[in-house]
């Protein structure tokens, strides 16, 4: 499909950063995304293409001579568009979804433009402070506790990935628990519902999968890591000479977006003398509403808790905010202090410098991205984008919950439906449900016009229908009902 016309070649190339340019080839991506998103709706949503079809096509060395910005712009359309899956397609239902804005397009464009590189204060002083005021401006929103703050001795960071603020604050959780007693045997708990990040970080700080205790959930529970079972399992523990030091909570799980009860977990955890993360990865956002703020409930009891904008927010990734109840504990175990950096402000103790914060040592000026996107749209647009998926998931899921044919295995809580083929009474057998199910799910991906994922829970694989595309509106959820109930009437019938 072409729908993007070049205009005259241009010649001088070799100009990096000179500012006409820049204007014009910048006005030339623009345009050319633009078109893009006019058009988002014609591509199939999830990439058909075979493994190799770019490796074993484009060539194997540079060119030579330089090539000008529409020739690039051609491979980009003819090339690198056929592998692309359309996250930003209204009929993405997919994972959680990652949507974007042109208000986050824009603060893109300004911070590559900077191109600082914010590691202490010194480095780019607006990068810091703008970091805390957005930091406390989402404080404030998500009213999260005081002591999460910079004004008591929290503060907050702006990480790539949750990955990242698991990585720090089981790093910080250790050093904390190995200044009280010297072990090797420091234990993990989560449930079977956390997100296998948390494996991946435990894996990178060195925590052997046999100190990781994924406590098993419950369909009668919703999900939710039982109280019980995770006392159970610490005093099991404990008689064995082991030490917990680590606790994860979920608000949202990635399988069926359950929601830990956090208070009751907390003082479970504050009883061994354990550190307690939440990760609201995807449901945080939905928090800034009012009327979601409860499943943050207990949250003061925790001493981290993240989220990431860029599933929910209109920000696309990466960013994903982390507050920590203890800045000088949390800092502990990532902070450095080279000769090459320092310097006055540093040593005042009166700024903040990043670097201590995160894995890596340089940053990006991602701030620019929330600022910006909360400017634009302020708290009343943010809550009035996230209203309407969910709505739209609402109704969703009361197509679902009238017809016989399905059902919905868990409760909603946000904007992610999760429903299978009904099973027949008793006597079904389960493992059909769960082949019928995977085959609609089949079915209805098998189209192109939509991608919708699946999970298993307990043994029941169900279909996920995350809705949050920033460009869905009503019309694609009835086209994806349409879509289940046409797929599912062939299936059934056969
Ligand atoms: C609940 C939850 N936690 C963690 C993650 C991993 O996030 P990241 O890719 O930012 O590391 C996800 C991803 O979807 C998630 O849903």
């Amino acid at each position: 499909m072409s729908t993007f016309t070049f205009p005259v070649e241009t010649t001088d190339i070799l100009k990096p950063l000179d500012p006409d340019q820049f204007r014009t080839q910048a006005h030339l991506v623009v345009d050319f995304l633009a078109d893009y998103y006019s058009n988002i709706e014609k591509y199939t949503v999830c990439s058909q293409v075979e493994p190799g079809f770019l490796t074993e096509t484009m060539p194997d060395s540079p060119p030579f001579q330089p090539q000008p910005l529409e020739s690039i712009l051609q491979d980009v359309q003819e090339h690198i568009i056929p592998g692309i899956t359309h996250w930003q397609s209204p009929a993405f239902f997919a994972y959680f979804q990652s949507n974007g804005s042109t208000t986050n397009f824009l603060a893109e464009m300004l911070l590559t433009g900077f191109n600082t590189v914010g590691f202490s204060w010194l480095a780019s002083p607006a990068a810091t402070e703008l970091k805390i005021v957005v930091m406390e401006w989402l404080l404030k929103l998500l009213q999260l506790p005081k002591s999460f703050s910079f004004s008591s001795d929290g503060g907050g960071v702006i990480h790539g990935s949750t990955c990242e603020s698991f990585i720090c604050t089981l790093v910080a959780a250790r050093q904390k628990k190995l200044n009280e007693i010297e072990t090797q045997n420091l234990v993990v708990y989560c449930s079977d519902q956390t997100h296998f990040s948390l494996q991946k970080s435990t894996q990178i700080v060195g925590i052997s999968p046999d100190n990781v205790r994924a406590i098993p959930t419950t369909k009668s529970m919703n999900f939710q890591l039982c109280p019980d079972a995770l006392l159970m399992a610490i005093e099991d523990d404990v008689r064995a000479g082991l030490v917990p030091f680590y606790l994860c909570l979920t608000v949202g799980t990635t399988p069926t977006t359950a929601v830990d009860p956090i208070g009751v977990l907390c003082e479970v955890a504050k009883k061994f003398n354990m550190w307690c993360h939440v990760d609201a990865t995807y449901a945080g956002s939905a928090c800034i509403c009012p009327e979601f703020r409860h499943f943050l409930d207990g949250i003061e009891g925790a001493n981290s808790f993240s989220f990431n904008p860029h599933k929910w927010l209109l920000t696309s990734l990466d960013c994903c905010c982390l507050w920590v109840k203890d800045r000088s504990e949390f800092t502990k175990g990532l902070a450095t202090d080279p000769e090459l950096l320092k310097n006055k402000a540093s040593e005042s103790k009166q700024v903040v410098d990043y670097k201590d914060w995160q894995i890596a040592l340089s940053r990006r000026f991602r701030t620019m991205k929330l600022w910006m996107v909360m400017k634009s749209y302020g708290v009343s647009g943010l809550r009035e984008f996230i209203r309407r998926h969910v709505k739209m998931a609402k109704y969703f899921e009361t197509l679902l919950l009238r017809d016989k044919r399905f059902e919905v295995v868990v409760p909603r809580n946000f904007a992610t439906v999760c429903f299978r083929i009904a099973p027949l009474g008793e006597s079904s057998d389960e493992e059909d449900v769960n082949r019928l199910t995977k085959r609609l799910l089949e079915s209805v991906n098998g189209t192109g016009k939509v991608y919708v994922t699946h999970a298993v829970v307990e043994n029941i694989y169900v279909i996920r229908v995350a809705i949050g595309a920033t460009l869905i509106e009503e019309k694609h959820v009835n086209m994806l009902w349409d879509m289940v109930q046409k797929h599912a009437n062939a299936l059934l019938a056969s």
